[in-house]
């Protein structure tokens, strides 16, 4: 019971990393609110957890949607101790060559509004509730904050830029709010989608052999699955053992930095000399 009494607000709880992360919050004792469009993953929500979880239907896109959702948290659980911008979607590897001349700035606005504007307007929303709790923010970044060939431009430029939101408000905010972000590789019981600017928004990753792609060269030699992402969002929440943490970003994503480019399974050395 790591969080017992904490009050977390999660965008994007519904289903994959969400749901996993406010799953282990309600089992580590706290009780969370969620902000999602998806409205029978939110009677889910409620199905699955009672009174621990509040659910809020809304679109991350428009402040007034964080307001409520910040709104509703406090009246139900009287503060807010962290806040997790975690909803997104995916533009699934589309190189710019390929995206038409006459979509790309739908694209672009569609994917920056909900991965990048999306946590912006939940920081902005959630700043008043969090300064009076001394609280923290955590932001799903993605080894695509990092690195190339985890998305397209599109999806890339934006995870790079939730790092340097996460580094500027951490500077903005302290010392009374901390603030750090989580940047998972592929997530094995994720749904995410794509834009609709690109006709992708009922493409679903979970048909894209994840484990079987990235299995092979990721150091960890496989991918994780989203309740085996959940413990590094209960650490960063966890206040007393995060006293120096603050505009951090972990990278959370089997050693895609890692990874070698000549050759990427160097632990069969190991194999030859202790496999018994
Ligand atoms: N799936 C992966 O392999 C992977 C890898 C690295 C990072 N991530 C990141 O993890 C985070 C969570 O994604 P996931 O993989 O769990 O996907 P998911 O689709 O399973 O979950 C995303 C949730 O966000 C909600 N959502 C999406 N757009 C929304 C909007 N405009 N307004 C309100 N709610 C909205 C969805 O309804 C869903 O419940 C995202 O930020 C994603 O970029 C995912």
């Amino acid at each position: 019971m790591r969080l017992k009494g904490e009050v977390a607000l999660v965008t994007g709880g519904c289903t994959g990393l969400g749901r996993a992360i406010v799953d282990r919050y309600v089992a580590e004792g706290a009780r969370v609110a969620v902000l999602d469009r998806s409205v029978a993953g939110l009677v889910e929500l409620r199905k699955a957890h009672g009174e621990a979880v509040v659910g809020v239907e809304g679109d991350v896109r428009f402040l007034d949607c964080h307001r409520e959702a910040v709104d509703r948290c406090l009246a139900a659980f009287g503060k807010l101790d962290c806040l997790i911008g975690n909803a997104g979607i995916w533009d699934y590897m589309t190189q710019l060559v390929d995206i038409p001349d006459d979509r790309i700035a739908d694209a672009f606005d569609e994917m920056f509004a909900i991965n990048v504007k999306g946590y912006i307007l939940a920081a902005k929303a959630a700043l008043p509730a969090l300064y009076e709790s001394k609280g923290s923010a955590i932001f799903t970044v993605s080894n695509a904050g990092f690195y190339p060939s985890g998305g397209g431009a599109l999806y890339t430029a934006g995870k790079h830029a939730v790092v340097g939101m996460i580094k500027q408000l951490a500077y903005e905010w302290g010392p009374h709010i901390r603030v750090n972000g989580i940047a998972p590789g592929g997530i094995l019981g994720s749904q995410l989608k794509g834009p609709e600017a690109l006709s992708l928004q009922n493409r679903c990753i979970s048909t894209i052999p994840l484990d079987e792609m990235l299995g092979k060269v990721l150091p960890t030699g496989r991918v994780a699955t989203a309740e085996e992402y959940a413990g590094a969002y209960v650490f960063f929440a966890t206040r007393a053992d995060t006293v120096p943490l603050t505009g951090s970003v972990l990278n959370y994503d089997g050693g895609w930095g890692v990874r070698g480019l000549i050759d990427v399974n160097l632990g069969a050395q190991l194999d030859k000399h202790y496999a018994k």
